[in-house]
């Protein structure tokens, strides 16, 4: 079955509040529906730049904003959303086979991905003609 924008949802994540602030855990196969094999942080972003801009055929993803606010395209070769994150306590859960842009960036954010795999360029669609032959033909 294709996936669509509407499998990627914004899960709640737990949040251990105390005087001294606030902590939150992610275990795969517990509060997220996948093992993490990489995490990666995106920082030090330059006002109005975008990344992402791809798909990707088998990984799945966890985005949290760990810092700051922006806005997620999800675009499943039919269906279009836009998802702010901009809570730590919250996370953009991404399926494969959705194409991704990020932008939006305040200043000082942080971008933290989880991933199921480990990086692999070959996972990667990184042309939107491409992504759009493979929703169409592959997937
Ligand atoms: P890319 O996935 O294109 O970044 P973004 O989607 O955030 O714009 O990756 C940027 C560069 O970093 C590219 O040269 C590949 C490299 N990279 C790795 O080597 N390992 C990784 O796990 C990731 C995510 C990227």
């Amino acid at each position: 079955m294709k996936s669509s924008v509407y499998d990627c949802v914004v899960l709640p994540l737990n949040k251990i509040h105390n005087r001294a602030g606030n902590i939150t855990i992610v275990e795969g196969q517990k509060n997220i529906p996948f093992n993490v094999k990489r995490i990666y942080y995106l920082y030090d972003i330059p006002g109005g730049e975008a990344r992402g801009g791809h798909a990707h055929k088998e990984l799945y993803q966890l985005i949290v904003a760990a810092g700051g606010s922006f806005d997620v395209l999800l675009d499943d070769g039919i269906n279009k959303k836009i998802v702010t994150l901009n809570r730590p306590d919250y996370g953009l859960l991404i399926v494969p086979g959705i194409w991704r842009e990020l932008f939006e960036f305040s200043s000082g954010a942080v971008s933290l991905v989880m991933a199921s795999h480990k990086y692999d360029e070959n996972d990667y669609l990184r042309e939107y003609n491409d992504f759009k032959n493979y929703k169409d033909e592959v997937e």
